[in-house]
């Protein structure tokens, strides 16, 4: 795993959008896993900026994101759809239908997860995959103790992660308290990750992940087997 160390979260963000602006120009029709949460929202930010000023195109671009609430629809505004299409996919020139986000809202979970799995290896896989991270080391939504085979499934939300995503909701109570997410296997078969860790509440996660033994009690901790991991980290998330 490849560190770059910034500054603060300005710093992550821009050099994160460089980072995907220069894999978007050089691989034609790219396929990007896509990552929400706050880590991500500045460098989607900086893509846009970019996209208005410099005009790089997204037109070939395809993407998918990690994961998905469960009983909300796209229209929501708490849900992925809703916060991929809010902050990036409305401002640049992506087509819609090459966009993915699991569905959270159909009646059959179990036939979605499958759909999609075969959807991100009829595309060819993912080229490169943005990835944030949780404090207690959940990649997508895959808790401590997912085991590391799995592929897209439905998840019960630790209550640690529904407390740290409470704060885009008006209550906890209105936070969903299941997911679907790609599987660590999924996130694995990526060419090429791009870890992003901002702030203080990550520090201890990313010392377990550069220090800390591959583990299923530790998700993140798997990337370490991965072949071509970049992770980018601001000052107040490594330790000193
Ligand atoms: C969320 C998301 C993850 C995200 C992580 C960190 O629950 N499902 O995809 O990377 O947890 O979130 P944040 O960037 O808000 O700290």
């Amino acid at each position: 795993m490849k560190m770059i160390k910034v500054d603060n979260y300005q710093q992550m963000s821009e050099k994160a959008a460089e980072y995907i602006i220069d894999r978007v120009t050089k691989v034609p029709g790219i396929k990007l896993g896509l990552a929400t949460g706050g880590t991500p929202i500045g460098t989607y930010k900086h893509l846009i900026e970019d996209y208005q000023n410099n005009g790089t195109s997204y037109l070939n671009v395809t993407t998918f994101n990690l994961d998905e609430y469960i009983g909300l629809s796209g229209e929501d505004k708490n849900s992925y759809r809703y916060y991929m299409n809010d902050l990036f996919f409305n401002h640049i020139d992506i087509n819609k239908e090459k966009t993915h986000v699991p569905q959270g809202d159909v009646g059959d979970m179990q036939t979605e997860c499958l759909r999609y799995e075969e959807l991100i290896a009829e595309n060819g896989g993912i080229d490169l995959q943005i990835l944030g991270i949780g404090s207690n080391g959940h990649i997508g939504f895959n808790e401590p103790g997912t085991s590391f085979q799995s592929k897209t499934h439905i998840v019960d939300l630790a209550p640690s992660t529904i407390e740290a995503n409470a704060r885009f909701f008006n209550q906890l109570e209105e936070v969903p308290t299941m997911a679907i997410t790609m599987g660590i296997s999924t996130i694995m078969k990526s060419k090429e990750i791009l870890l992003l860790v901002s702030g203080e509440s990550k520090k201890e996660a990313l010392e377990k992940l550069m220090n800390g033994h591959v583990d299923e009690k530790f998700p993140a901790s798997i990337l370490k087997n991965h072949p071509h991991v970049t992770i980018i980290a601001d000052k107040a998330a490594v330790a000193d």
